[in-house]
């Protein structure tokens, strides 16, 4: 690596340099950015974030040249590292990626801990430097962009069941919660949250709710950015699945927004969540892009670090 590198932990000062850093980045790799100054803000506050406790950047005289975004998910029956790099175009190829990899790595101790990372098919350089490392490709996060809804098949329990944008967001939160932790239980992405961290998650979102005889189904949570939307989370209660309230819940959210081509609706689905990709081509969604999700045991990381790189 260059001597003049040196990694160090993010600093709250750090702020206007990363979202300087994302805009150079994106310039090359489109879609990793741009990130605004309170996109980050909130980013850092998301729970498994920890105001960016585990983030490091590589500094050269002064100035940032790199970033290592990451966060340990509680999964449940067991923990996963979720990592992302970004090195300034300019100072590619000086093994700064592969300190800023070194120094996450480091963090834990358990060589079981599964780590995780996830490069769109289209940085090129993402992909080979996640390959050095021997990283297995174990899903792919596929974005999905509607610009006409397509109504639904109405089914029975949908025709009852009631579905409106909830205002007091606090008090819905334990339900959103025991709907997402058992919902999400098997998603390579999934962490485990507890009310209290929901509640701050849904402060930053819209929050729709189908329920049936006053009892919580099923959630939608929503982002509303200037000239479209996203849907960022979409879950029904995993006993209540499979009777049209998932498809109703997005159809309505999505007409409540007027989405059409000027204001389309994106959203990000896994590729091997083969039912949740069929309602959604169903309602009008059709794939644009994918971004892939690697993985690997942290012990097997640093031993292909260790044979690959001296
Ligand atoms: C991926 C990225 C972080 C690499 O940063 P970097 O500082 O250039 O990487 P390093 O110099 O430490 O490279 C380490 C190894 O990765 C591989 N690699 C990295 N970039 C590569 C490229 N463009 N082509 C081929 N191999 C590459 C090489 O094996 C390299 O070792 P070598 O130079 O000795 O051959 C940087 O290109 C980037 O910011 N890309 C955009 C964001 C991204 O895709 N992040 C990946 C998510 S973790």
């Amino acid at each position: 690596m260059d001597d003049g590198i040196t990694i160090r932990p993010l600093r709250e000062a750090d702020a206007e340099a990363v979202v300087e850093l994302y805009a150079k980045a994106a310039a090359v790799e489109p879609r990793l950015g741009p990130v605004t100054l309170p996109q980050w803000d909130q980013f850092l506050k998301l729970p498994q974030n920890r105001g960016g406790r585990d983030f490091r950047v590589a500094e050269r005289d002064g100035v940032l040249v790199g970033l290592a975004e990451s966060s340990l998910r509680d999964q449940g029956a067991h923990h996963t590292r979720f990592l992302k790099i970004v090195v300034a175009p300019e100072m590619r190829r000086r093994r700064i990626g592969l300190a800023l990899f070194d120094e996450v790595l480091a963090i834990d101790a358990d060589a079981d801990l599964t780590v995780q990372t996830l490069v769109s098919s289209d940085w090129p350089a993402g992909m080979a430097f996640v390959a050095a490392f021997g990283f297995v490709h174990v899903e792919s996060e596929i974005g999905m962009k509607c610009v006409e809804p397509l109504q639904p098949a109405r089914t029975l329990a949908a025709a009852r069941a009631t579905i409106e944008q909830v205002s007091d967001v606090t008090a819905c939160a334990g339900e959103v919660a025991r709907i997402h932790n058992a919902a999400y239980a098997s998603d390579a992405a999934f962490r485990l949250y507890s009310r209290e961290e929901m509640a701050q998650v849904l402060t930053e979102s819209e929050v729709w709710i189908a329920s049936e005889d006053g009892q919580m189904s099923g959630f939608c949570l929503t982002e509303l950015e200037r000239n479209s939307m996203w849907i960022e989370s979409v879950a029904v209660d995993p006993v209540r699945q499979g009777r049209g309230l998932g498809q109703l819940l997005v159809y309505r959210v999505l007409a409540a927004h007027d989405v059409s081509v000027e204001h389309p609706c994106w959203l990000n689905v896994s590729s091997r969540n083969a039912p949740a990709l069929k309602i959604y081509r169903r309602l009008g969604f059709r794939p644009q892009h994918e971004t892939c999700r690697f993985s690997a045991p942290r012990g097997d990381l640093l031993a292909a670090r260790g044979r690959r790189f001296q």
